[in-house]
C-alpha cells in the first residue's frame, strides 16, 4: 500500500454554506488531521457550491484536503453551460476529484469520457479518483472481474503520472450492504495485479456503505489502501469515528510493510 491510508468523504448533492461551515469548524478544532497526518490523509469532497468555503476555511496547516465530485472533459473553458472545468477546480486550489462514480454512470456517463476528464484533470495538476464496481446482478452472475477489467481497460489512461482507483460495488453503495472481508480484499488484489508493473503502487480504495462498524476491518485489508465514504461522511462525529478506528489497523498494516 501507499503509505497514507487515504479516508475520502463523498457528500454528494449534501450540504449548505452553514452545515458546512460549522463541519469544517469540528474537523479543524479536533485537530484530526493533523494528529493523524502521519498516517492518513484525508480528503473531502463537497458539491461544488461550497468549494470557495473550503478554499476559505483550510489551509495547509488544517492537512485536510479536497476535491470535486466530477469535471469537464475540458480542460480550460468553453462554451459548455453547465460544466465546471479542471483549471477551474485548480483555480480553488482542489487537489483531487472523483470520476465515474456509480451515480454518473447511471445517468450515462462511459469510460472513455472518465478517461477524458482524468486527463483533463491531470493536466490541471489534480489527482483523479476514478471509480468502478459491478453491479448486483453482474456480481450474482460471476461476471465482476470481467465487468471491472472492461471499465479498468476503457477509464484508465495508464500514460497520467498519478491515479487512485476506488473500488465501489454498485450494489454497496447506500444500502448497508457491503461484500466480505474476503471479496473486498480478493477483488483488490485482483486489480492490483491487473495494473501494469510501473503502477503497482496506486493507492486502490473500498467504497460502499463504510461506517465506523466496519473501517478496522476493512482498513486492515493488505490491499485496501484507504476508503470512499458516502453517507457516513455526513456527520462530522460519525466521520470523525470512522478516522480514529482506522488508526490501529493503518498503524499495523505499516509496521508489517
Ligand atoms: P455510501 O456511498 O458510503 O453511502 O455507501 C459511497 C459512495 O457513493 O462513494
Amino acid at each position: 500500500m501507499e503509505k497514507k491510508f487515504i479516508i475520502a468523504g463523498n457528500w454528494k448533492m449534501f450540504g449548505t454554506q452553514d452545515s458546512a461551515k460549522s463541519y469544517l469548524e469540528t474537523m479543524v478544532s479536533s485537530n484530526i488531521a493533523n494528529e493523524l497526518s502521519d498516517y492518513t490523509q484525508i480528503i473531502l469532497f463537497p458539491p461544488y457550491t461550497l468549494l470557495p468555503l473550503f478554499q476559505e476555511k483550510l489551509t495547509s496547516q488544517t492537512n485536510l484536503y479536497y476535491g470535486a465530485q466530477d469535471c469537464d472533459t475540458e480542460l480550460e473553458f468553453g462554451a459548455q453551460t453547465g460544466q465546471i472545468s479542471a483549471k477551474m477546480l485548480e483555480d480553488l486550489n482542489c487537489r483531487y476529484v472523483i470520476l465515474g462514480h456509480s451515480e454518473r454512470r447511471q445517468r450515462g456517463e462511459t469510460s472513455e469520457q472518465v478517461k477524458d476528464k482524468s486527463s483533463a484533470a491531470s493536466q490541471a495538476g489534480l489527482t483523479p479518483i476514478i471509480c468502478i464496481g459491478e453491479n448486483e446482478e453482474q456480481r450474482k452472475s460471476g461476471q465482476t472481474f470481467d465487468i471491472l477489467k472492461d471499465q479498468l481497460d476503457r477509464s484508465l489512461d495508464l500514460s497520467l503520472d498519478k491515479f487512485i482507483i476506488a473500488y465501489e460495488p454498485v450494489w454497496a453503495i447506500g444500502t448497508g450492504l457491503t461484500p466480505t472481508l474476503e471479496q473486498i480484499q480478493e477483488t483488490h488484489a485482483w486489480i492490483r495485479s491487473y495494473l501494469p508493473q510501473e503502477k503497482a503502487n496506486t493507492a486502490l480504495l473500498y467504497g460502499g456503505s463504510v461506517k465506523k462498524d466496519n473501517i478496522s476491518e476493512i482498513a486492515s485489508l493488505q490491499d485496501v489502501g484507504g476508503v470512499l465514504v458516502g453517507g457516513a461522511s455526513l456527520d462530522v462525529d460519525h466521520f470523525k469515528e470512522i478516522i480514529v478506528r482506522s488508526k490501529q489497523s493503518v498503524e499495523k498494516k505499516i509496521k508489517v510493510c
